[in-house]
């Protein structure tokens, strides 16, 4: 098992290309069940959950052939998806345990296949998750769908004998946190090829959403309000192959944001989906980074430099995390990681994954004072971090230690880095790059001693 090595204490400074959004590249990929065409992808990241996605495919009857990208800074690689065999429609709960996001697969393969037998996924570290929304939004256009040996298995409606087309509806996809981003995803893709109309009400409005709209508009479907909270679809009775290049990853520009405010360094993002992360600027300006943005680019693609709070310090905040346009879960804890330094208290309320606070005790381990309450931590910013052994089990948890390491005193290691591949493409180099001294481990005992302690 791999873990970081991080000396802290060192100012990053230098250039990165932001790499293609792995949250918005998964339902993309998905998305190629959809159609008998093939189906290219641009700028896709060489990441975990990716690969993952591209065994389900296989397995789901893909042809799937991807070409990492060339040099280490270009935003990522190209995959070719061509469906070959129709006939197989069951994901695994061997696949589905280790990636959540198989469930998207879930709206293209019925709607295309008439059928879709999927593993329920579990909890994972962040919380319940629950996938009734999905459900609910798939039973509105006519889905029969029941639930058996963990499994959820959907059908289109009967037509003469034979699996037939969904049905056009209106459906309010809201739940008690707001909308669903991956429902929204699987609503949208089953739509596409229903029968009539769809209206979804409270659809998520993330950019990746967006993409996957545009994706589906250049397929031929048709598509209205994507990135608004209400989504109309006119579904069509076929879609077309795409070549489709995928947006920058709004994580993880955001999360080198964080770095260069909490190192007090001067980070210039290529390719940076600035557009998409109002939110997190308007904190972090707040906070004291200083940005400068090209306003002569596509604002989803341009270039940003972020330096740090400089000899004023990082100034105390609050954020409160909300689907977007709001400030995003998904950064809440590298935010929080820059807090613990600021000059003062600051309050963060996370609504979206009330639970996810794992990164909470470790940074208390690195001298942080934090103090939780339910959904809400107020951070007294500290002098220094001091560095040591840390784990968590979570990507954007890990992130924010490896963060935290970079900006303290002495030594971090951060355990368990499997679950920062999971969304972040190589980002000890990526680190190193830009100043940072940290190193890869590839360390066995660690292997033993969590399994001595039945972590896993
Ligand atoms: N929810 C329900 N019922 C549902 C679905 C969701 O109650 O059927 C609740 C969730 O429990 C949560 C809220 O609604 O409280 C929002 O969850 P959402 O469905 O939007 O999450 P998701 O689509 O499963 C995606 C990202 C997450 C990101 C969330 C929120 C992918 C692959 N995952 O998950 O990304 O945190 O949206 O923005 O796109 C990550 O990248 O680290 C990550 C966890």
């Amino acid at each position: 098992m791999d873990r970081f090595d991080i000396r802290g204490g060192t100012r990053l400074a230098g250039r990165l290309t932001v790499k293609g959004s792995k949250n918005a590249a998964l339902p993309l990929l998905a998305a190629a069940l959809l159609t008998d065409g093939p189906v290219v992808l641009r700028d896709v990241p060489d990441l975990a959950d990716i690969r993952g996605m591209f065994k389900l495919l296989t397995e789901l009857g893909c042809k799937v052939d991807y070409t990492p990208a060339e040099s280490a800074d270009a935003a990522g690689g190209v995959v070719r998806i061509q469906v070959t065999d129709p006939t197989i429609s069951h994901a695994r709960y061997e696949i589905v345990r280790t990636m959540r996001a198989s469930i998207c697969t879930l709206g293209p393969m019925l709607a295309k296949r008439g059928s879709a037998r999927i593993s329920l996924p579990g909890g994972c570290a962040i919380g319940e998750r629950p996938v009734d929304l999905h459900l609910r939004g798939l039973s509105a256009l006519g889905a029969d769908i029941t639930l058996d040996s963990g499994d959820i298995t959907a059908r289109t409606p009967k037509a003469n004998g034979k699996a037939g087309r969904l049905r056009g509806a209106r459906i309010f996809l809201g739940g008690p946190f707001g909308s669903t981003v991956l429902g929204t995803a699987n609503v949208m893709c089953a739509a596409v090829l229903a029968e009539g109309t769809t209206v979804i009400e409270c659809a998520a409005c993330e950019p990746e959403i967006v993409d996957l709209a545009d994706m589906l508009t250049k397929m031929g479907a048709n598509i209205a309000g994507a990135g608004s909270p209400r989504v109309t679809i006119q579904g069509v009775a076929r879609l077309n192959g795409v070549d489709h290049r995928v947006i920058p990853d709004r994580i993880e520009a955001g999360t080198y944001m964080c770095a260069a405010l909490m190192t007090n360094g001067d980070i210039t993002l290529d390719n940076c989906p600035a557009d998409a992360l109002m939110a997190h600027i308007d904190r972090l300006q707040h906070a004291g980074a200083k940005f400068t943005v090209d306003e002569q680019m596509d604002p989803m693609r341009t270039l940003c430099r972020v330096q740090g709070a400089g000899t004023r310090g990082i100034q105390p905040i609050e954020v409160t995390t909300q689907p977007h346009p709001g400030f995003p879960t998904d950064l809440q804890a590298q935010l929080l990681a820059s807090l613990t330094l600021a000059d003062g208290n600051s309050v963060i309320t996370e609504r979206i994954f009330t639970e996810r606070f794992l990164h909470v005790a470790e940074l208390t381990r690195m001298g942080a004072s934090i103090f939780r309450q339910g959904p809400t931590v107020i951070v007294s910013g500290v002098r220094r971090l001091v560095g040591a052994p840390v784990m968590a089990s979570d990507l954007r948890a890990s992130a924010c230690l490896v963060l935290a390491g970079l900006a303290a005193e002495g030594t971090t290691i951060v355990n368990r880095v499997y679950h920062l591949d999971r969304g972040y493409e190589r980002m000890e180099d990526r680190l190193r790059s830009l100043g940072a001294q940290i190193e890869r481990v590839n360390d066995k005992e660690e292997v033993g001693v969590a399994a001595a302690q039945g972590v896993g």
